[in-house]
């Protein structure tokens, strides 16, 4: 079976204090779950983050990286300093980042595959538009973006990526696709994967969903065939709602 993977997306949020305080609170509350537990903070948390974290069964990630190791590009992370201080995971093509900073799936290809260069684990996001789900595009969008996005890479990496299903409409706005909406594109994703790498993997795979996720609606999403687990934005703030997400995961 599957391990359930919760993720926290801090998106531009919270200061160091904030952060030390968060990780200390939750540490005490999440400590005997079986579940898989990861904060990807900003940049300026990550040195906090890790130092809280340590000792816990609480992994740290970050929200982008840079797919080139080094060099003129003021401004940007590279996966080996990310590696370097101790993260494990990394958000790699947010529908933030593809919508206001021109992330194309060409950028999010080379940023998967230099984060697997440096042994960082990507979060792989993609998620279709309104428009995209009002024409039933969904299923052609979100399989061209997988397609595009693991272009070149190994059975091996696929294997060890997290696919977080994030369809635009429902971020940040309250909305949320239904269960079974959610839980029939992770089959899609999943077919799609089994069709380019071979069933072994696609089983093996793990599939979030994203988008306004809440303790009072992952209880459900948890229970699906092909849902495993969340990547959730907002109701991470709060130390409360974040343990009361994980809570809800069956063990
Ligand atoms: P949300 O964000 O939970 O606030 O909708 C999810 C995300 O963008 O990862």
């Amino acid at each position: 079976m599957r391990r359930k993977v919760i993720a926290g997306n801090w998106k531009m949020n919270m200061l160091p204090d904030a952060t030390i305080k968060f990780i200390e609170e939750l540490t005490p509350l999440v400590k005997d779950k079986q579940s898989e537990i990861i904060i990807c903070v900003p940049y300026t948390d990550l040195f906090y983050a890790l130092m809280s974290a340590q000792n816990t069964n609480i992994k740290i990630g970050a929200q982008n990286m840079h797919w080139e190791e080094s060099g003129a590009y003021t401004g940007e992370v590279s996966g080996q300093m990310l590696k370097a201080i101790g993260v494990e995971y990394v958000i790699i093509g947010h529908s933030e980042r593809r919508q206001y900073f021109n992330e194309t799936d060409e950028s999010v290809n080379k940023k998967i595959k230099a984060a697997f260069e440096n042994k960082l684990k990507p979060i792989l996001c993609v998620g279709e538009s309104l428009e995209q789900r009002e024409a039933k595009k969904q299923d052609e969008v979100v399989t061209n973006q997988i397609k595009a996005d693991l272009d070149g890479l190994t059975s091996e990496q696929v294997s060890n990526l997290i696919i977080a299903y994030e369809p635009i409409w429902a971020i940040g706005t309250g909305k949320t696709a239904t269960t079974e909406d959610a839980n029939n594109m992770a089959k899609t994703i999943r077919n799609k994967i089994s069709d380019l790498y071979g069933q072994n993997i696609a089983d093996k795979i793990i599939i979030q969903y994203g988008g306004s996720v809440k303790s009072s609606n992952s209880k459900e999403l948890f229970e699906t065939s092909d849902v495993d687990g969340a990547l959730i934005g907002g109701a991470s703030l709060k130390v409360d709602e974040f343990d009361k997400i994980i809570e809800s995961v069956k063990e």
